[in-house]
């Protein structure tokens, strides 16, 4: 018999969903608690899946003695200060990407965890996709050969969830931090997590929120708000490891583009893999190259699957079953990207690490 783990969510907005649902599939979870500084969200939460406890400030949910881990589903700049509370409180965390807004707060958590002897599991869902676990599996075995090339795109045309997401004093950035941060991960995950060397990045402000468009939909946050956006529209960056290998990213909020486009590839010695926008996987045999489809449920990302996948992952941790895909120094290394490309575009030059 697994022991049953407690948990409590604080942030009960748009992303909180896809924690509570799947937090509810899972059977050796009991919901217990809830927080947002809006009570009558967290209340509506608490409603909707029978959860007994309602708090408007995270201290006093930490400070619950019957809570054993907690998802952090709040705005990015509160990601560390909370995670820093809830594991010296003694709760293992699941934080919502990206883990911080900046390189420094991102090591006060990796302290943090080492002092407290929790997990701190970074929300890097896209990793524990079933699409994401076969390209792994074939990099383990060695068949796509040494990573020397990746290369992503997380393109939307019209797509400023506003609100927090745009100030960038809540956010950090904007479609960088926000979603360059998972196709950025996956390939630096599937490359086998190179040293860093350098990089070079741009980002622009020239189309705005473009709130003026009609008849398109996009994600918004719980509190969309249009007037204020302090966030860049479009970043792209070159990145450039130790073994030599490199990264070509481009990501956008804005963008006159013809249509939204998410892809990730990654070359190799020995072949190759387009992970998105579906996998397939590139080798040469007997002098002929072959495009090989696996027969899986999903060959792309699914949403509702990939959090649930993530979320039982993550109760298995709690209970000591497993150690976590994407621990905190995962999460560090990538805020030195995500960082180092805002910090390279604001130069207008190369930057390099040691
Ligand atoms: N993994 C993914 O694919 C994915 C997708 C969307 C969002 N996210 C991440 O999830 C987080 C939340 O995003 P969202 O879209 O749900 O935003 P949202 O605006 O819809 O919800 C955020 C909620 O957090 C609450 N909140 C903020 N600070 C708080 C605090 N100190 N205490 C309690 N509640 C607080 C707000 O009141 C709001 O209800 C962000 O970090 C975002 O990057 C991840």
């Amino acid at each position: 018999m697994s022991q049953p783990i407690r948990i409590g969510v604080i942030g009960a907005g748009s992303i909180s969903e896809m924690h509570f649902g799947s937090y509810s599939k899972n059977k050796d979870v009991v919901l217990t608690a809830v927080c947002d500084l809006k009570e009558e969200r967290a209340k509506a939460k608490a409603e909707k899946y029978e959860i007994p406890h309602v708090y408007t400030d995270y201290h006093e949910l930490l400070a619950n003695p019957d809570i054993d881990a907690v998802s952090i589903c709040t705005w990015n700049n509160t990601h560390a200060e909370i995670s820093i509370a809830a594991l010296k409180a003694g709760k293992h965390v699941l934080c919502e990407k990206p883990l911080s807004k900046t390189v420094e707060e991102a090591l006060a958590v990796e302290r943090a965890v080492k002092e407290s002897g929790k997990t701190l599991q970074v929300g890097f869902v896209r990793r524990y996709a079933s699409n994401t676990r076969i390209v792994k599996s074939f990099m383990d075995n060695g068949e796509i050969g040494p990573i020397y090339y990746a290369k992503a795109s997380c393109i939307r045309k019209l797509g400023n969830p506003g609100g927090w997401f745009s100030d960038v004093e809540r956010s950090g950035g904007g479609p960088l931090i926000d979603i360059g941060v998972h196709v950025i991960d996956l390939c630096w995950y599937l490359m086998g997590k190179p040293k860093l060397k350098s990089i070079s990045g741009n980002t622009y402000n020239r189309l705005g929120n473009r709130s003026n468009v009609k008849n398109l939909k996009f994600y918004k946050a719980a509190d969309y708000d249009a007037a204020h956006n302090t966030v860049e529209d479009m970043a792209n960056a070159l990145v450039r490891f130790e073994n030599g290998a490199s990264l070509l990213v481009d990501v956008s909020f804005t963008l006159h583009a013809k249509k939204d486009e998410l892809t990730v590839k990654l070359y190799g010695e020995k072949g190759g893999v387009e992970l998105e926008p579906e996998l397939t996987l590139i080798t040469e045999k007997h002098d002929t190259i072959l495009n090989s489809t696996p027969q899986i449920d999903n060959l792309s990302f699914e949403f509702v699957q990939g959090f649930q996948d993530e979320i039982d992952y993550f109760v298995e941790v709690c209970q000591g079953r497993k150690e976590t895909i994407s621990p905190v120094q995962d999460g560090v290394e990538i805020m030195k990207i995500l960082c180092g490309v805002y910090e390279s575009a604001a130069l207008g030059k190369e930057i390099h690490f040691d």
